[in-house]
C-alpha cells in the first residue's frame, strides 16, 4: 500500500508508544513507524505482552499494528524513509558531573541528532516529544547542520501533555497541542505540516502554535504548576491532622473557586512519576544558570515539600504504631506511582519501603500491575520483601496496611474479611484517602487518613 507520509518515532517507551499509536490509528493514510534501541522493547512491542501497560492501549495496538503502524530496531533505515521524525527519547536527571541530580542528561537526544544528520539523505522535519530544557532545539539545529551535507533539518518542539494510566483519552481528546517553530518560512511550513496530522482528529482550535522556546519552556511550567498544586495542597495536611480540619473538605471548599478549580487537588503521600520532579529541578537549574536564584529557590521548595510528605508519613506510621516497627509485619496496598498503570518510576513507594525495611519492618507489598517493576525498584532488598498479587492473601497476617497507589480495586475489597486475618491491634494509613474511614473504625481498624483527624480505639 502507498502511504501519503512516513513518520517516524525514536524512542518506543510510555509516550512514543502510546503517542504513535494514537497518529497511526487516527491517520490511516500516514505509515507510523517506532523505533528504540532498546531491541527486547520493540520484541515486547510485536508480542501480545506490551511493554507497558495503559488502559485501551492494547487494544488500538493489536487493531493497526502492521497496518500502518511498525515497531522495528533498524533504525538507520527507518530515518532514511522518514519524511518526519520524533524524538522521544528519555531525558532523566545527570546523575554524574556537573548539574548532578538537578540537569538534564542530554546524551540520548544528542546521540539520535547525530545518529539522523549522518544517515539522512532527504529534508526531515524533526519533532522535539520528550521534554527538553529550553534551547535544545537551538543545540539540536547545529548539530544536524554540522556536516558537509546540505540536507535541511526544520526542527519543531511538539511537547507532549498526556498522564500515564489516562494516556489514550488524553491523546484522543487533548486539552491541547502545542507546536513552536521558528519564525522563519520553512519553520512555518515545517510547522503547517504538523498542524495537518493532528488536525486528522483534533479541532483546529485545540492546536495551539507558539515560537519554539515558548513552546519548550510550556511544558517544564506545566509540570511545574501541576506539581506544585498538588504540594500546595499536601502542605496543609499536617496542620488538618493537628487542628481537626478535614483536606477533602479544604480541597472541595477551595476548588469550588471557579478560578482555581477542582482538579488535582488530592491529597497523598507525595507526587510520584518519572516527570514532575526531574522537570522542576530541570527547571530550577536553568533559573540557576540565568542566576535567578530567588526563582529557583521557590520552584524548588515544591520538591522539597513533597520530599517531606513522603518522609510524614512513614513518621505518621511510626509515631501511630508505638514508636517501633522492628518485626511487625505491613503490607503496601500498591506500588505504582498511580492508579492504572505498571510504572513505578520515582514512585513514593520506593521510598517508604526503604524507610520501612531501615525500622525493621517485614514488608509485604500488592499491586495489580507494577509488581515486576517493584522488584527491579527493590533488587537490593530481596529477601526481605514478599510479593503477593492477591491483596487478601498479602495482607493476612499484617499488622498493619499502608494505601501507597489509588487502584480502585482497594475501595472494593471486604475489609471485614481483611481485618479477621491481621494481628490486633489491627492499621490502616491511607495514603490517598480513598477507603471509607468511619466504616473501617467501625470493623475494628485504626484509621489514619491524610489530611484527617485519625479514628483509633485507643483512649
Ligand atoms: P521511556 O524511558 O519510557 O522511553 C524512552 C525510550 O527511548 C527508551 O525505550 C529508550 O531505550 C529509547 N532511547 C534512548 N536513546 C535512544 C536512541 N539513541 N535511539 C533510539 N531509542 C533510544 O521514557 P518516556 O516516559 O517515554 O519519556 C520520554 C520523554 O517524554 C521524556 O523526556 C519525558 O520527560 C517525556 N514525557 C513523558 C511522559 C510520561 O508520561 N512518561 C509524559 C510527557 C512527556
Ligand atoms: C504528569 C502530567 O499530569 C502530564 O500532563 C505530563 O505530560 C506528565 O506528567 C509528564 O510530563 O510526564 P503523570 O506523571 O503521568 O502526568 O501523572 P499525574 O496524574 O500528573 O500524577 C503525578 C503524580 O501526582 C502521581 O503520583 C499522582 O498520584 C499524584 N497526584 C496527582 C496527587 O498526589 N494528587 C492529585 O490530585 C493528582
Amino acid at each position: 500500500m502507498k502511504f501519503r507520509k512516513n513518520i517516524l518515532c525514536i524512542g518506543a517507551g510510555y509516550v512514543g508508544g502510546p503517542t504513535m499509536a494514537m497518529i497511526a490509528y487516527k491517520c490511516p493514510q500516514y505509515k507510523v513507524t517506532v523505533v528504540d534501541i532498546d531491541a527486547e522493547r520493540i520484541k515486547q512491542w510485536n508480542s501480545d505482552n506490551l511493554p507497558i501497560y495503559e488502559p485501551g492501549l492494547d487494544e488500538i495496538v493489536k487493531k493497526i499494528r502492521g497496518r500502518n503502524l511498525f515497531f522495528c530496531d533498524d533504525i538507520e533505515k527507518a530515518i532514511r524513509e522518514a519524511e518526519i521524525i520524533f524524538v522521544s527519547v528519555n531525558t532523566p536527571v545527570k546523575n554524574y558531573g556537573v548539574g548532578i541530580g538537578m540537569a538534564a542528561d542530554l546524551q540520548y537526544w544528542e546521540k539520535t541528532a547525530r545518529q539522523i544528520r549522518d544517515v539522512s539523505d532527504s529534508h526531515k522535519i524533526i519533532v522535539e516529544k520528550s521534554t527538553f530544557p529550553v534551547k535544545t532545539a537551538q543545540a539540536m539545529e547545529r548539530i544536524l547542520t554540522s556536516n558537509s551535507s546540505h540536507v535541511q533539518f526544520d526542527i519543531l518542539s511538539n511537547p507532549e501533555f498526556l498522564a500515564e494510566g489516562t494516556a489514550i483519552k488524553d491523546l484522543e481528546f487533548p486539552d491541547r497541542v502545542l507546536i513552536g517553530s521558528r519564525m522563519t518560512e520553512s519553520g512555518l511550513k515545517a510547522r503547517d505540516k504538523l498542524v495537518e496530522i493532528y488536525a486528522n482528529w483534533v479541532p483546529r482550535e485545540r492546536i495551539v502554535t507558539s515560537n519554539i522556546w515558548s513552546s519548550e519552556l510550556s511544558k517544564l511550567v506545566s509540570n511545574a504548576f501541576l506539581a506544585q498544586r498538588i504540594t500546595s495542597i499536601n502542605s496543609f495536611t499536617a496542620f488538618c491532622e493537628k487542628s481537626g480540619a478535614d483536606i477533602t473538605e479544604v480541597a472541595k471548599a477551595v476548588g469550588m473557586d471557579s478560578r482555581l478549580g477542582p482538579k488535582f487537588l488530592n491529597a497523598s503521600i507525595g507526587f510520584g512519576g518519572s516527570c514532575f520532579k526531574k522537570d522542576i529541578l530541570n527547571l530550577v537549574y536553568l533559573c540557576r544558570y540565568y542566576g535567578l536564584v530567588e526563582i529557583a529557590d521557590y520552584w524548588e521548595s515544591v520538591v522539597r515539600i513533597n520530599d517531606y510528605q513522603m518522609r510524614r508519613f512513614v513518621l505518621t506510621i511510626l509515631g501511630a504504631m508505638f514508636n517501633t516497627l522492628a518485626g511487625k509485619r505491613l503490607c503496601l496496598f500498591g506500588f505504582a506511582f498511580k492508579a492504572n498503570t505498571g510504572d513505578t518510576r520515582e514512585s513514593p513507594a520506593i521510598y517508604i519501603s526503604r524507610r520501612l525495611i531501615e525500622e525493621k519492618v517485614e514488608l509485604v507489598i500488592t499491586d495489580p500491575k507494577a509488581l515486576a517493576n517493584a522488584m527491579k525498584d527493590l533488587k537490593e532488598l530481596e529477601g526481605k520483601i514478599s510479593y503477593i498479587e492477591d491483596p487478601y492473601e498479602a495482607s493476612a497476617n499484617c499488622d498493619a496496611i499502608a494505601v501507597v497507589t489509588e487502584w480502585e480495586l482497594y475501595s472494593n475489597l471486604d475489609f471485614k474479611k481483611i481485618y479477621r486475618n491481621m494481628v490486633k491491634p489491627a492499621f490502616i494509613f491511607d495514603g490517598r484517602n480513598i477507603l471509607d474511614h468511619e466504616k473501617l473504625f467501625e470493623i475494628g481498624f485504626n484509621v489514619f487518613p491524610v489530611g484527617k483527624p485519625a479514628l483509633t480505639h485507643f483512649e
